[in-house]
């Protein structure tokens, strides 16, 4: 089972990105499936029903979430509806949405988790047994188990990493748009990266239209930041080849399109 996972999709630049990458990395890696994690994909922040929609017809099989989830107000309204889309699961209870889905690939069941990290981010509840709870909840279905931790210390990351290995198929990082290069296979059979990277604006900063981040850095005063639609874009993701008996990860490759590092196929 090979899984295809694309980093923060941030505005139109990176929707634009997966329109025209994701058949082509589809006929190049021939994955099983294709995650997306979404919680930038509207204008640099949050989810419309309409982009969902999109990223499906294009080829995703679930869309996870994060930090910007609820950025969109329109999300309330079709989030329970939205069989594919999953938002952090640690979020508190009453949380409208869930934070983990089940896909049917070919007759083969493929859970997808998304958590959130706790530190430099919202206090919300405990990542850790929530994936304890989550994964035993899973077990009863799948042995196969794709994790987006959405995190913002690269420590908290590497922990979940550790926690769940040999528990899950993957571990994979998001929220810090910049990939990491420790794709790696963990002793008992989880596939981890601390972070997968983002797909959007490559001339910006993580996503943002440079010049007004600068004057932030350069003033302290309060600035608006722009999705950066004028540069050029990127794509990075992820392929992890799975054993789907044992759901144990086999190989973990990162994915990374942009001008110095072109996609050949
Ligand atoms: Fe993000
Ligand atoms: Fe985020």
């Amino acid at each position: 089972m090979k899984l295809l996972f694309i980093g923060d999709v941030t505005g139109s630049p990176g929707r634009e990105m997966v329109r025209r990458y994701l058949p082509r990395l589809q006929e190049t890696y021939h994955p099983n499936m294709t995650i997306i994690n979404g919680e930038n994909a509207a204008a640099g922040k949050g989810m419309t029903q309409k982009i969902y929609k999109q990223l499906l017809e294009w080829g995703a099989n679930v869309i996870t979430m994060g930090n910007h989830t609820w950025d969109k107000k329109e999300i309330f309204e079709f989030i329970d509806d939205a069989n594919n889309l999953i938002r952090p699961a640690n979020f508190p209870a009453d949380t409208p949405g869930k934070g983990m889905a089940f896909v049917n690939i070919n007759g083969t069941e493929v859970a997808v988790i998304n958590g959130q990290g706790r530190t430099f981010l919202p206090a919300i509840d405990d990542p850790f047994r929530k994936m304890d709870e989550l994964i035993a909840a899973a077990k009863k279905r799948t042995n196969i188990i794709f994790v987006d931790f959405h995190a913002e210390a690269t420590s908290e990351k590497q922990a979940m990493g550790w926690y769940l290995d040999g528990k899950v198929s993957a571990v994979a990082g998001t929220h810090t748009h910049v990939q990491t290069a420790d794709n790696r296979l963990l002793p008992k059979g989880t596939a981890y990266i601390t972070d997968v990277g983002m797909t959007g604006p490559y001339d910006a900063i993580l996503g943002m239209e440079k010049e007004s981040v600068l004057r932030k850095f350069l003033t302290s005063l309060p600035v608006r930041f722009e999705i950066d639609k004028n540069g050029r874009a990127q794509l990075n993701g992820l392929l992890v080849t799975i054993n789907e008996k044992t759901g144990h990860a086999t190989d973990i490759e990162r994915i990374m399109i942009n001008d110095d590092h072109p996609f050949f196929s």
